[in-house]
């Protein structure tokens, strides 16, 4: 078989071992997240949107046990199941919000589980901050009035992995994930050195974020940062200042990334793995190839600061 085995929808959620579940939920409720389900064992936290949930802590030793993608279909795991070499059945998840699961290893042995049937919630109501901008007046006989508060997670954004093989790492998401690229990165003097590899879920014409899944190179494999998209830049502000003032590790921010364009924050969890906030993606469609860029444009912010070394050396296994 050529081509994709399947195609996936989105992004679903991230799976992490954390010996304190005390202390995750503490620093994921900071980030922006709300308990869905607690059990003895296990956190599960949702956002504003429909998702379940979309961050997974299980008690244990600190460790990436997984990452989350939705199938368009049932049909699609059963695909997935019979044609994806080392993929598990189509079992049940037995967990809070049901739903049925494929799992898988990717190129570098993390656990990749492709899911559907999760039940879903009602949304929650969100702040928006309406913008008077140079180009229009859109608030009108209102205040701007920003409460300190953590921000609003909404959804699950994208996973980014290191990867010491990156061409491997992305033809294996290609054929087992149906990603198309976005945008890929590569050396300055070398055009055939592919440095990062930013990957959309591929949905025709619909416009979809600019990545769900994106490779850096690294000497070492692991997960580099997962990511959430927040409600506005002033939320995205709030959240950084409520962060700052509960005293989590800031790694980089708030800037706005080049490829991609987001609006960004990153912070570390209380075992070192990276959480992303972001707002204000680039949408992108069938219609848009993929653009190759030199290095010099890869980790780039258009503006704020340019990453630190911990950022790009941030490898969590
Ligand atoms: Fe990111």
């Amino acid at each position: 078989m050529t081509g994709p085995i399947i195609k996936v929808r989105d992004v679903a959620w991230v799976r992490l071992g954390s010996p304190d579940l005390d202390e995750a939920e503490r620093f994921l409720t900071d980030f922006g997240l709300l308990r869905q389900v607690r059990t003895d064992d296990a956190l599960y936290m949702r956002g504003t949107g429909e998702a379940h949930h979309l961050h997974i802590t299980q008690r244990g030793p600190d460790r990436v046990l997984g990452i989350g993608f939705y199938a368009d279909s049932e049909s699609d795991l059963h695909r997935l199941a019979a044609h994806a070499a080392g993929a598990s059945g189509v079992m049940e998840l037995n967990e809070p919000g049901g739903g049925k699961v494929v799992r898988l290893k990717e190129h570098n042995g993390f656990t990749i589980e492709v899911v559907h049937g999760i039940a879903e919630v009602a949304k929650l109501p969100e702040r928006h901050s309406v913008m008077n901008t140079g180009a229009a007046r859109e608030r009108l006989g209102e205040f701007q009035r920003i409460d300190p508060r953590p921000c609003q997670a909404k959804r699950m954004g994208h996973a980014v992995l290191s990867t010491p093989d990156i061409e491997g790492s992305v033809a294996w998401a290609h054929r087992h994930l149906g990603f198309v690229v976005s945008e890929h990165v590569h050396a300055e003097d070398d055009p055939d050195t592919l440095l990062a590899s930013f990957n959309r879920a591929d949905r025709g014409e619909d416009y979809v974020d600019h990545h769900i899944m994106m490779f850096g190179r690294h000497s070492r494999a692991g997960l580099n940062h997962i990511s959430y998209e927040v409600q506005d830049i002033d939320d995205l502000h709030a959240g950084h200042d409520w962060m700052k003032q509960r005293g989590h590790h800031h790694l980089w921010g708030i800037g706005r990334h080049l490829l991609g364009s987001q609006i960004f924050d990153y912070w570390k969890d209380p075992w070192g793995r990276v959480h992303e906030h972001w707002t204000d993606t680039d949408v992108l469609n069938a219609a848009m190839p993929a653009r190759v860029v030199p290095k010099s444009q890869g980790l780039r912010s258009q503006w704020g600061p340019q990453a630190p070394p911990e950022f790009r050396d941030a490898a969590s296994v």
